[in-house]
């Protein structure tokens, strides 16, 4: 089996549901149920044996040692961390528990459950990180993609702690032999996605015939990959990425955030027309800028398409389309999170630490 952290998170919870639509290997799913912890994501798993769900924190050394010896997984793969750029810049705090505390204490727990391994487990264990492509800075309009040998250049208290987490996970592998692998990825996005980020929020907004706000100018450039293409890239890697190496994942789509307002609005005026027959782009409105807002993130992805064959089935407009459309199809999803009733779900349906 495998480890899965963060698994009840928008990420994390895609990747463990197409494991389970692809595998039979069961995941023990780690997740502290943060506010971006959703186990109503994971609805169509209750009674599955194939998933176990823990209730607890990557940096809970105690508890993490007991699954490892329990279970035994032959992966880790580590989603956990607190997210959204805008919660860093008003409360770092957390960023720096979980994506910096928390993964040591997670290295620190695995470095000794792997060192007890017998040789062919040991040879074959694999810890995987998933990270992200705010590690490298900021790019120039004219700049090149980032590749895996850019300078790390991180600007917020988010992107400053995950690339306090890929040291980490880099120092572990070279001082102690880990045999670790590190994706560093652009914006996802599709279904499940906490509606503060980008897409789903304006998607959401829309529908509640709320302003759609728009930083600064419109004008800073996201890669945006369909969440599929990254669960798909990181069973790719896990599968076959060299030990100690760094891949990073995009979807070749770079766009101003203007751009995918529009073109989010213009879908729904397609898919569920206001009643007033007024265009959706009618809601947009500017507002103050993030501050130390990155202007450019370009991923250049060649790497893991030349070592591992792996590409994005999407393109931007079959990924943004499908992404509506969830939206539309699942308003008690959506409902659930606004409304704060999928935080229910815990007490609901598991009852002690561990369901
Ligand atoms: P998310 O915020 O939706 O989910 C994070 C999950 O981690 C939640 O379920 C939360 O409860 C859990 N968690 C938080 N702290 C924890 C802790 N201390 N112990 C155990 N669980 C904890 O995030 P996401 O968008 O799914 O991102 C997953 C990973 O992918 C993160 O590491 C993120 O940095 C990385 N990433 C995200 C994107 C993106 O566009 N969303 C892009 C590239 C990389
Ligand atoms: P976000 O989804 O928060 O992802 P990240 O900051 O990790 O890239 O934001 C994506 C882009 O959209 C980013 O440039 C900030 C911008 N943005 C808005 O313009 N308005 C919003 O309400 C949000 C949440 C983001």
């Amino acid at each position: 089996m495998i480890l899965v952290t963060g698994g009840a998170g928008f990420i994390g919870a895609n990747f463990v549901l197409d494991w389970l639509a692809q595998h039979d290997e069961p995941v023990i799913n780690l997740d502290k149920l943060t506010y971006a912890g959703n186990l109503e994501t994971l609805a169509s798993l209750q009674g599955d044996a194939r998933h176990l769900f823990v209730h607890g924190d990557i940096g809970d050394a105690a508890l993490v040692s007991r699954l490892l010896a329990e279970h035994k997984p032959r992966a880790v793969v580590n989603f956990a961390a607190e997210s959204h750029v805008d919660r860093s810049i008003h409360g770092p705090e957390d960023f720096i528990q979980t994506n910096i505390v928390g993964t040591f204490h997670l290295l620190e727990s695995v470095r000794a459950y792997w060192g007890s391994l017998p040789g062919d487990e040991r040879e074959a264990f694999r810890f995987l990180h998933v990270s992200t492509d705010e590690v490298y800075g900021s790019l120039g309009k004219d700049d090149p993609a980032f590749t895996e040998n850019h300078r790390y250049e991180p600007n917020s208290p988010y992107s400053a702690s995950k690339a306090a987490s890929d040291h980490l996970v880099r120092a572990y592998h070279h001082t102690y032999g880990l045999p670790v692998l590190t994706t560093n990825c652009s914006n996802n996005y599709g279904p499940y996605h906490f509606p503060e980020k980008l897409i789903p929020l304006m998607i959401v907004n829309a529908l509640a015939g709320k302003a759609l706000p728009v930083y600064g100018d419109g004008m800073q450039i996201r890669d945006w990959l369909y969440v599929k293409d990254h669960c798909s890239a990181i069973r790719r890697v896990l599968e076959a990425g060299r030990l100690g190496e760094v891949y990073n994942v995009g979807g070749w789509n770079e766009k101003p955030n203007i751009e995918i307002v529009n073109r989010v609005c213009a879908l729904l005026d397609e898919l569920r027309p206001r009643a007033d027959g007024q265009p959706y782009a009618a809601q947009i409105s500017y507002v103050t800028d993030r501050p130390g807002h990155d202007r450019r993130y370009a991923i250049d992805a060649r790497k893991l398409e030349a070592e591992l064959g792996w590409k994005p089935a999407e393109t931007f407009e079959t990924g943004i389309r499908k992404t509506v459309q969830w939206y539309l199809g699942n308003p008690d999803w959506v409902a659930h999170v606004q409304s704060g009733a999928y935080r229910e779900w815990v007490g609901k349906q598991y009852s002690g630490s561990a369901a």
